[in-house]
């Protein structure tokens, strides 16, 4: 007789489906599974066995044959445990097979018959409802895979017994409330930075249109305490982009006790960080930092000590706004679509370019050191801007700065702005001037005559690539809907310009 359990596989943050069939026959007493399970899958087979011995029910002394269909997709991840020890439980009787048809189960078992968390407890229930199923998950996991909707039927057992008690009427199962994470610890904030001016500027520019930032400054000069406060100035997630931010963050199991955030991610790597945790991979493909930084920030600090392959491997995600990771059997991608922020020190000794300061080993220093990052990974940066030492005079004079809640204002009317253009253009997916298609820049951001003639000087003069003169009109497009401009203007472009020129001197240094 052969019971069958619905499940799921991942593909990237898609949830799809698995069918477990059990089938318990007479022949050589033992347990198998089929269907190309991995190793954490074959492992299964030790954790159902011990897990239904110690809820009371022993193995019956058949042969057992699991097959996880379809056998052609790649089966990762121990939540298959609870899938098979139903279908089994099933086989045995022990819990109606006809009801748990209506479920979509996943749930790891510990040896003593509890079930424990899982990760991408929210895809799989968003996945279920789709199909209008339920879901069974481990107890928790359940606040997280409330949030796929109010009308899905989710039961999240502690244990074995309790499903089968639940199943039995003996002790009904209450369903899981959606908990959200009580947003206590406030985000620093750009009143604690005293000048800067041009950088806090540039801040405000790249929130405003989602442009990739990068600053070059001395030790010290407050480059990561500038970073650090651009999610203080970004709006909250919307609805849709708070659902794909929260699967990603439950498949890497980010998700703290289930509970979901409206802000936005604010992704830090160290210096040191493989490939695999910038861009995904690793033994269940997991999300790496770009797809956890998705619709968020990801700030890449001491930008040139990053391995160079590392930095590289940015330039995929960062044009398509996916993160693909290549197995040897099969490809998964992640949603990325980020904010790049980059911080670097000048030269190695940091010191480069500070009036009476020489560097040690003389200009090399500095084209050494600002050559490791390489150009087309540059030429992706819109904002490019020189922070200098704070001045003294800065320092000492009260603290009077503009504080992130006023800052933050301005940044949501430019990018209402924005949503409404791409909104009538019918793109809704685009929010942001940075994801505006190519295809539509000239016509978004047609600059006026004087605009115009500015900047077919400033291409000429500069020698900017396609993608460059784009990119500008891009960020001046930015600073007209900052302005509360219709039309781009010479003083727009102008400065957007100046956030170029900085990268075009690093760029003939490499
Ligand atoms: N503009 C500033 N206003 C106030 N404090 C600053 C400023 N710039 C730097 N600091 C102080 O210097 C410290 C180091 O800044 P940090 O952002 O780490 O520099 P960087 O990343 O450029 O090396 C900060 O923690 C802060 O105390
Ligand atoms: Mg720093």
């Amino acid at each position: 007789m052969v019971s069958r359990v619905r499940t799921i596989a991942f593909q990237g943050i898609e949830a799809v489906p698995v069918d477990v069939q059990v089938m318990v026959a007479p022949g050589k007493v033992g347990m198998q599974i089929v269907g190309l399970p991995d190793k954490a899958v074959a492992e299964s087979r030790e954790r159902v066995q011990a897990a239904l011995h110690a809820s009371g029910l022993s193995m019956p002394a058949k042969k057992v044959t699991v097959n996880l269909a379809p056998a052609d997709l790649p089966k990762e991840g121990s939540h298959y445990d609870l899938p098979i020890a139903l279908g089994l439980m099933a086989a045995l009787g022990a819990v109606p097979g006809d009801q748990l048809a209506d479920y979509v189960v996943l749930g790891e078992l510990s040896l003593d018959g509890t079930i424990a968390a899982v990760n991408g407890a929210l895809p799989a229930a968003i996945g279920a409802n789709a199909e209008g199923k339920g879901l069974i998950c481990p107890h928790a996991s359940g606040p997280e895979a409330a949030w796929a909707g109010a009308d899905i039927d989710i039961l999240a057992p502690r244990s074995l017994i309790a499903i089968a008690n639940h199943f039995r009427g003996t002790q009904v199962l209450s369903r899981p409330e959606p908990a959200v994470r009580a947003q206590t610890a406030a985000l620093p904030d750009l009143a604690d930075i005293k000048g800067q001016e041009t950088a806090k500027r540039a801040l405000e520019v790249a929130a405003a249109g989602g442009h990739n930032l990068m600053m070059v400054g001395p030790p010290g000069s407050g480059k990561s305490m500038l970073a650090q406060r651009l999610p203080s100035i970004l709006p909250p997630l919307a609805p849709r982009e708070l659902l794909e931010v929260s699967m990603i963050a439950s498949i890497a199991g980010e998700l703290a006790e289930g509970k979901l955030s409206d802000r936005r991610p604010f992704r830090a790597p160290h210096h040191s960080a493989s490939m695999a945790a910038m861009v995904g991979g690793g033994l269940r493909v997991k999300p790496g930092e770009v797809s956890l930084a998705h619709c968020g920030v990801l700030f890449v600090d001491e930008f040139p000590e990053f391995h160079p392959a590392v930095l590289d491997s940015l330039r995929q995600p960062l044009e398509a706004g996916e993160a693909v990771i290549a197995r040897a059997n099969h490809r998964v991608t992640y949603p990325a679509r980020f904010q790049l922020v980059a911080a670097m020190n000048p030269c190695r000794c940091g010191m480069a370019g500070e009036p009476g300061y020489r560097c040690a080993r003389g200009t090399r220093c500095q084209t050494d050191y600002q050559s490791r990052i390489s150009g087309p990974l540059l030429d992706r940066i819109d904002l490019r801007i020189e922070v200098p030492a704070v001045s003294a005079a800065d320092l000492i004079r009260p603290a009077r700065a503009e504080p992130s809640a006023s800052v933050a204002g301005r940044v949501a009317r430019a990018r209402g702005l924005q949503r409404e253009r791409f909104d009538r253009l019918g793109l809704p997916g685009i929010g942001v001037n940075a994801h505006c298609p190519t295809a539509l820049v000239e016509e978004i951001a047609a600059p006026d005559a004087a605009g115009l003639s500015l900047l077919r000087e400033a291409s000429e003069k500069l020698g900017f690539s396609a993608r460059a003169y784009h990119r500008v009109l891009k960020v001046a497009r930015t600073l007209a809907d900052l302005d509360g401009a219709g039309a781009v203007g010479r003083i727009h472009l102008a400065e957007a310009i100046s956030y170029r020129i900085m990268g075009e001197r690093l760029a003939q240094a490499a």
